[in-house]
């Protein structure tokens, strides 16, 4: 490890000093905010609190007090949205709203599903669930990447187009490429030809500014627990209204009725955890005044940080930008040379070099296979905790690696 040699504390002075607000723990190198996000230490107290509550007086919580605390953090996250408070539910993750959209949607044998080479993988699986059970069609057009300007993305979905097409289900944000794709282009052309669009807005709240109102796509999902650092298990779903008639949630309970709003519906699904939901207003509101100028700085300030990291990277390992910055939020991947891993056959299996960084240099960076195995992308996604210098150091431990590409 030559001039690499980590001892336990080694990274602590590299945190921005914003890390006290995370409960980030510091002997690492924790370079992956983007694969589950990390929820803020106030809030994962306020959390507690709600819990403690609950359980405490479970009648009172969950049937008296839920409706109010409910209201207001939807209102809030509505808000955050630029979305109308009634066109919002609360679900689970950005899979369930997927799935959702998915399961509801009136099909006809034949009908056509578009998708991208981009497409999350579990996306993919739900794709191809409800493929088999409808007899759908399902054409995945290929997106290259690297990528030279974003126009291009329009133009290769629409040349795919055609009177089967129903529904193109597309990311906002890219989870291993860290694409961000045109969305306004994209929904306000597809909505041009009455084709749905379903959005997989899984990394955008908080990492771009979100008008869905602006936007109309039919259906839009995204998570709270990535990028707004709230609880796991809190995500959105956007309905357009004139969408909403179909639009059921995947368990049926208590409040999911014909003749019921959509929002409504979307109420009850059963005994749960309600609490990540509830903690989401106060999320956006606590992380608003971490930097001063709010939501839009801090925004900023990530996405500078990910061309910063990125393009310390690039030049360490000489290796091409893969896309232009206007195509970055706050991801940013980068192509390296093939691995000679086998192919992981587990969900919890890594990459060697995933595997030599975190046990040898308690380094957490997202390695993926792209577009397939053995083709190899690493991705950094900072939040405000990150710092240029932790980019510096990933780029001479790769460098000293012999990682190219
Ligand atoms: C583009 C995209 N879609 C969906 C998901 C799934 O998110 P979740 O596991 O919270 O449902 C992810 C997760 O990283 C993602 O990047």
């Amino acid at each position: 490890m030559n001039d690499f040699q980590i001892n336990e504390k080694n990274y602590q002075g590299t945190y921005s000093r914003l890390v006290q607000h995370w409960n980030i723990d510091t002997s690492f190198l924790f370079l992956n905010h983007g694969s589950f996000g990390a929820c803020l230490r106030k809030i994962l107290g306020l959390q507690n609190e709600f819990r403690n509550q609950l359980e405490q007086q479970p009648l009172k919580f969950l049937t008296r007090d839920l409706p109010e605390l409910y209201s207001f953090s939807k209102r809030k996250l509505s808000e955050f949205l630029n979305a109308d408070n009634e066109n919002i539910v609360f679900v689970h993750n950005a899979t369930t709203g997927v799935n959702t959209i998915l399961n509801s949607y009136p099909w006809q044998a034949g009908d056509e599903i578009l998708i991208t080479n981009h497409i999350y993988p579990a996306c993919k699986n739900s794709v191809n669930y409800y493929r088999n059970k409808h007899k759908l069609l399902v054409k995945e057009v290929n997106i290259p990447f690297p990528i030279e300007n974003e126009e291009i993305t329009t133009e290769l979905l629409l040349r795919e187009t055609s009177v089967k097409t129903k529904l193109l289900l597309i990311d906002h944000i890219s989870s291993a490429t860290g694409l961000l794709f045109p969305i306004h282009q994209i929904v306000r052309e597809f909505n041009r030809r009455k084709i749905d669009v379903l959005v997989d807005g899984a990394h955008a709240p908080g990492t771009v500014p979100l008008n869905l109102n602006e936007l109309q796509a039919s259906y839009y999902t995204g998570n709270c627990h990535k990028w707004l650092c709230t609880p796991k298990g809190s995500a959105f779903l956007y309905v357009r209204p004139d969408r909403q008639q179909h639009v059921f949630p995947l368990t049926i309970s208590l409040t999911a009725i014909q003749q019921n709003r959509f929002e409504e519906r979307f109420y009850w699904q059963g005994t749960e955890d309600p609490t990540p939901y509830l903690c989401v207003g106060d999320s956006i509101d606590y992380m608003k005044n971490l930097l001063e100028g709010g939501w839009p700085a801090i925004m900023k300030s990530n996405h500078e940080l990910a061309i910063k990291g990125r393009q310390i990277i690039c030049d360490t390992l000489e290796i091409p930008l893969p896309c232009p910055d206007n195509m970055l939020s706050n991801l940013a991947s980068i192509p390296i040379q093939d691995t000679t891993s086998p192919i992981p056959v587990k969900f919890n299996q890594f990459d060697d070099l995933q595997e030599n960084l975190f046990q040898n240099y308690q380094i957490e960076l997202f390695v993926t296979y792209w577009p397939a195995h053995p083709k190899r992308l690493i991705r950094i996604s900072p939040q405000l905790y990150n710092s240029e210098e932790q980019y510096l150091l990933l780029a001479n431990i790769l460098k000293e690696l012999n990682i190219s590409n």
